[in-house]
């Protein structure tokens, strides 16, 4: 792994908080690092708190680990652009939504406006 820096501040022309300064898209990842449960189940904790309409929460994670038939499953799914950082990744999440309701009445938004949508972010604050 090389040395570049891991915290990267944004030039920007107001004060921004830090959380959304710092904030960037990594591509290379320590392919000898892994995440502990403890690592995972914090990470999914801030978009398990988003806000969500009718407070729905139709968000699923699906955690795979580097090393597991469900992580090489996913990677294989990805474009080639993607698989060629992806594949060092300590795990791949999945972001799926509930589209049908209890009632089974489909939810046109659940993708959208406050729902699934609106906890992905979340968790890359977090990260
Ligand atoms: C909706 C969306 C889709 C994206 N898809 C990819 C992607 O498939 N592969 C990738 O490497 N980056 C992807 N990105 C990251 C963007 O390339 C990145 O946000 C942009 O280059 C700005 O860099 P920064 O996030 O480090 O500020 C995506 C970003 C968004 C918002």
């Amino acid at each position: 792994m090389n040395a570049r820096p891991t915290v990267k501040s944004a030039t920007t022309a107001a004060a921004l908080h830090p959380i959304l300064a710092e904030r960037w898209s990594p591509r290379g990842f320590d392919a000898g690092h892994e995440l502990t449960t403890g690592q995972i189940t914090a990470l999914l904790e801030a978009p398990r708190w988003a806000p969500s309409a009718n407070n729905s929460q139709p968000w699923r994670f699906a955690v795979t680990q580097r090393g597991t038939d469900a992580f090489k499953a996913i990677l294989s799914s990805l474009t080639p652009r993607n698989q060629a950082w992806a594949h060092a990744a300590s795990a791949l999440i999945v972001v799926a939504a509930e589209t049908v309701k209890s009632d089974g009445c489909p939810s046109r938004w659940a993708l959208v406006r406050h729902r699934a949508g609106g906890s992905a972010p979340h968790c890359a604050g977090r990260a």
